[in-house]
């Protein structure tokens, strides 16, 4: 088990534009997932993304069945997704609060598209094509977000909705979110 060091917003490697995975199966890339989960795991998160670790690379992964991060949001499958391209399927848009394993701390509502497919590959190159809303929706571009260099505090529009959790959400453990 290795749990990686998270790189924190302000690291320039977090603004990158992350280059496409070319190998699969690999022992370098078996190893690097098993990394992420263990990272993710570590940190109760609900998504992680390979340059969150400072590994360039277009791979997330995200998935859980219970969040202590986010004790409200319905499980979503565990997934590691690669090379990915989201297709929003309508205009609609929902606010909703994310924070980020490197914003710790921190929590904004965001505005993300509520329906919309994705398509990419996983750890073995097969092909997966999923249409998704709601939360599990929101995960996908938050994570995807990190593979064009975007953290959410980006994309808030309401700076009232951006603050700290243990004063937003203070019935949320602090020990979960940081
Ligand atoms: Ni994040």
């Amino acid at each position: 088990m290795t749990v990686r060091e998270i790189l924190k917003m302000g690291d320039p490697r977090l603004l990158r534009v992350a280059e496409p995975v070319t190998e699969f199966d690999t022992p370098a890339m078996r190893a690097l997932i098993d990394d992420m989960f263990d990272t993710m795991h570590a940190a109760n998160g609900a998504g992680l993304a390979a340059p969150q670790i400072g590994v360039n690379l277009q791979l997330v992964i995200f998935g859980f069945k219970q969040n202590l991060r986010y004790p409200e949001a319905p499980q979503v499958p565990e997934t590691v997704l690669i090379n990915p391209v989201l297709t929003p399927l309508s205009d609609a848009m929902e606010e909703g609060f994310e924070g980020c394993l490197s914003v710790p701390g921190l929590r904004g509502s965001v505005p993300r598209h509520t329906r919309l497919r994705y398509e990419g590959v996983d750890q073995h190159g097969q092909p997966i094509r999923r249409e998704v809303d709601g939360f599990h929706a929101r995960v996908v571009q938050h994570e995807v977000d990190h593979l064009l260099g975007i953290l959410y505090p980006a994309r808030i529009r309401d700076f009232s909705k951006f603050g700290f959790t243990s004063v937003m959400f203070p019935e949320l453990d602090p020990h979960d979110d940081d």
